[in-house]
């Protein structure tokens, strides 16, 4: 039996094994390999996609799961140009190493989109993306000044929101 789904867009059909992770379905099948693999067991949010708007770890996610559901991995973000996360990422050089980004980006994308001003409780309802703000290194240090200063003038709306969510992440780890 196959399974249909959506990925950033396109139908896809999946006759394959059912169980396999999606995180193996998008980087082997689809070769979207924008989506990383991390630890493999639901905790790091490397692998994290969005299944119909919301953030879920692919590692876990068998494509069974998925039939009649949309996919939107970093790919497909922002289909008609960056989205603000992203213009925020690379206006505040966020990325350090930048293998879980992508992941963090998408988790980013998707409180925003249902809470556009996320509380404190909600950042860190996404603990990984705190995490990823270590306070103890140096170069973080540096983040938190640059985004505190006014360093988007000319931004839209939607890109200082979702610069204030990358500031308020780093400050609710103190
Ligand atoms: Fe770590 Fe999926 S690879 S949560």
């Amino acid at each position: 039996m196959s399974i249909r789904f959506t990925v950033n867009g396109a139908d896809r059909e999946f006759a394959g094994d059912g169980e396999m992770p999606l995180l193996w379905y998008l980087r082997d099948h689809a070769r979207l390999t924008g989506t990383k693999f991390g630890c493999g067991g639901g905790f790091c949010g490397a692998c994290t996609v969005l299944v119909d708007g919301a953030a879920q770890r692919s590692c876990l996610l068998p494509v069974t799961a998925l039939a009649g559901r949309r996919v939107t991995t970093i790919e497909g973000l922002g289909a008609g140009g960056l989205h603000a996360v992203q213009k925020a990422w690379i206006e505040e050089d966020v990325a350090q190493c930048g293998y879980c980004q992508a992941g963090q980006i998408l988790a980013a994308a998707a409180l925003l989109e249902q809470k556009p001003d996320p509380s404190p409780a909600d950042v860190e309802s996404i603990t990984w993306v705190v995490n990823a703000f270590n306070r103890d290194l140096p170069y973080n240090q540096f983040l938190i000044e640059q985004i505190s200063g006014d360093l988007l003038p000319d931004a839209t709306q939607d890109q200082k929101v979702a610069t204030g969510f990358l500031r308020n992440s780093m400050i609710n780890e103190e």
